[in-house]
């Protein structure tokens, strides 16, 4: 895809990872439109960036993505790549049946069906536009499953899969579709922890590479940076019985 020059909606554009590449797209010049639920974290990244947009939406609402894409298209017509970024992980213990089962189908909502709502409602969009894109953000633990958080793995899982259908789908229109796998990466993701976590990436060199990963690979389908190698190669180098083992002996 091209670095410069785009309209772009990054979903969960007000925290974490989505902010970061929100910022780094906006600094490079790029018409950013960020969307997430909590309206006073959309208005200080927006604050914080000038120029840059926000729009509200939960992604586990059908009818509410529908009214936003419309009106993202209302608002922004120029769009051409949309990143979906939005998603939660919850830790699902079997034993804490039904509260197991809802965090089971809110995830699902948000990280996956969320994501192919929206993708529904402005595919028809994006398919007229020059250099479209489609970016999701799946995980290293799409290719080697967290145990402690099955359904989240089985939705970034599920993520990847889609990835891969869509794109072939899309071969002969303009949209390139474009899979970011991040690894464990310093964000709120999980809370606090997770955000103040030294075995997990540092945030800014997370970004770095993926933009540099962007900017170098133009016609890039999976971005995967260093960190997440053994992961996303785990099945080709016959590991993935080993590295679920690993996670499960750090996860404990
Ligand atoms: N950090 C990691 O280690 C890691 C690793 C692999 C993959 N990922 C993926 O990277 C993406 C971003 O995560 P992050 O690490 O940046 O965590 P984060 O800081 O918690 O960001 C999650 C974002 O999703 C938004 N969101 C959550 N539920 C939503 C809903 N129902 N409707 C609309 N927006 C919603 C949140 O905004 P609101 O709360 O305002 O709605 C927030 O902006 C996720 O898809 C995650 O699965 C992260």
């Amino acid at each position: 895809m091209k670095t410069t020059g785009n309209t772009i909606l990054i979903t969960g554009g007000n925290s974490g990872i989505g902010r970061a590449l929100a910022e780094a797209f906006h600094q490079l010049g790029n018409k950013v439109i960020i969307s997430g639920r909590r309206q006073d974290t959309l208005d200080e990244v927006t604050a914080a960036n000038p120029g840059m947009a926000a729009l509200p939406v939960d992604m586990g609402d059908a009818a509410g993505i529908k009214a936003f894409a419309e009106q993202v298209l209302r608002e922004h017509p120029g769009l051409n790549v949309v990143l979906h970024s939005a998603g939660i992980m919850k830790r699902e213990d079997l034993s804490q049946a039904p509260d197991y089962l809802a965090t089971a189908e809110e995830t699902i909502a948000t990280n996956l069906l969320g994501l192919i709502r929206l993708t529904a409602a402005l595919l028809p969009h994006l398919v007229g536009q020059k250099d479209a894109a489609l970016v999701t953000v799946s995980s290293g633990l799409a290719f080697v499953p967290l145990a402690t958080t099955p359904t989240y793995s089985a939705t970034k899982a599920a993520i990847h899969s889609y990835s891969m259908g869509i794109r072939h789908q899309l071969n002969d229109t303009p949209v390139q579709v474009i899979e970011i796998a991040p690894p464990y990466v310093r964000t709120g993701l999980m809370g606090e922890r997770q955000a103040n976590d030294q075995n997990a990436m540092p945030l800014e060199d997370f970004i770095t590479e993926v933009m540099a990963i962007l900017t170098n690979q133009p016609e890039v389908e999976e971005v995967i940076v260093e960190r997440c190698r053994p992961l996303r190669h785990a099945a080709e180098n016959g590991k993935v019985r080993d590295m679920f083992d690993m996670l499960v002996s750090l996860n404990h």
